[in-house]
């Protein structure tokens, strides 16, 4: 077993363990993957301030996030096809995220249903809604999550057009995979995640499957999917959405502060400063550098989250110290799970945790409440 530090070490297992097909489908953005990239190197146009001879006894990273108790601000976002990176991968992350006590967000387009993962964890979860063309399939997903008891309802607005990245075209990304010559010849060296994907009876599209029945021929993700998405889903939709769940409401996909001040009309908990980890609009900003114009937007009435480019506990302090009150990682817990199923998450956690923890301490602060840019140096591109 070798010796796992950072999020990188796992990433590279990941690499060497997943199809291609799939680890091309995390490890990429839209187009020229300028905002991919930005999300992770505009951490860097940030530094902590070192600070000395602070008591540092009794630290702690507890926090809460709408409201539920949460040992770090640091949940799991929701990742589509989660379970063709490991089987069964969304119970594995889910129950890592449980006992780590962190949230676990359910993706629409998770391999495992909701039910199965509820019948896998002991505590609610939360679910992300994509919202369909088809208002029947929406209710039932709705009905769905409330009877498996989730916590809260993830709405995502940034993708009811399909991004375009060049990997998935190219490999042809399918799942489960279609069997060409060279993802056969990709699958001999990874025989272990085969030997794992013949044992589950998940290899199936879980939360989709009811509504996809009647689609022939499912075989090409991207060309159904894209069928599939509302493509007039306006701030009205929004708002029966959230009349009709009836419970807490997270809007994931802001980006600006204008929609910002729309997510608040309409009522939400909080809302989820994301580009979609550079997977939609390729020259947006970075999710860290449209995060402050939104804190002074709203922050005083509405809870507000960030995820992109998050790969380490000195990316969540900052984050936390820029005025979010909660961080999602996306591919840093897949990398994890990649590589080795829940207890690659735990070691994602693990890991981040750590250095939330040190980094906090070496900045002369002894909790997460209360972070703010005192603890920062930050570039001018920020101010
Ligand atoms: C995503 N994301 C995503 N978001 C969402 O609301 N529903 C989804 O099904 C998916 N699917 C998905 C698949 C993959 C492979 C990735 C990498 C991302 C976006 C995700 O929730 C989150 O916004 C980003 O992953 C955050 O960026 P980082 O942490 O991956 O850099």
């Amino acid at each position: 077993m070798p010796v796992i530090t950072e999020i990188e070490d796992l990433k590279r297992i990941y690499k060497r363990r997943v199809p291609k097909m799939f680890y091309d489908y995390c490890e990429s953005g839209s187009w020229t993957e300028q905002t991919f990239r930005d999300n992770c190197t505009d951490f860097d146009l940030i530094r902590l301030r070192q600070r000395v001879a602070v008591d540092m006894q009794g630290r702690s990273t507890a926090s809460t996030m709408i409201g539920e108790d949460v040992s770090m601000p640091v949940a799991l976002a929701p990742v589509g096809m989660t379970g063709m990176q490991r089987a069964d991968g969304e119970i594995h992350a889910a129950r890592a995220a449980e006992k780590f006590g962190v949230p676990f967000t359910l993706s629409t387009m998770s391999i495992c249903s909701i039910e199965d993962v509820a019948a896998h964890t002991s505590k609610p979860f939360w679910f992300q809604l994509y919202v369909m063309r088809d208002e029947d399939f929406v209710d039932r997903m709705l009905q769905r999550a409330k009877d498996a008891g989730c916590s809260a309802l993830v709405l995502t607005l940034d993708l009811q057009i399909l991004g375009q990245r060049h990997k998935d075209l190219k490999n042809g990304l399918s799942a489960p995979p279609k069997l060409t010559p060279s993802v056969m010849a990709d699958l001999a060296t990874k025989w272990g995640w085969g030997m794992d994907m013949l044992r589950t009876k998940r290899r199936d599209f879980g939360n989709i499957v009811g509504h996809a029945k009647g689609v022939s021929n499912v075989n090409s993700l991207m060309a159904w999917t894209a069928q599939q998405f509302d493509p007039q889903l306006d701030w009205e939709k929004v708002r029966r959405i959230k009349e009709k769940w009836g419970g807490k409401l997270i809007l994931k996909g802001i980006l600006d502060a204008e929609d910002a001040r729309m997510a608040l009309d309409v009522g939400a908990d909080a809302i989820i400063v994301s580009n979609h980890g550079g997977r939609q609009l390729d020259g947006a900003l970075s999710s860290i550098r449209m995060l402050p114009q939104i804190v002074s937007a709203v922050g005083d009435d509405v809870e507000i989250h960030v995820d992109g480019g998050i790969r380490s506990g000195q990316d969540v302090l900052k984050a936390l110290a820029m005025g979010a009150q909660g961080t999602y990682i996306g591919r840093a817990f897949i990398y994890g799970l990649g590589a080795m199923g829940e207890a690659g998450v735990t070691r994602a956690l693990e890991v981040i945790h750590r250095e939330l923890d040190l980094s906090m301490a070496l900045c002369g602060r002894k909790s997460v409440e209360g972070l703010d840019r005192d603890v920062l140096l930050v570039d001018e591109a920020f101010h």
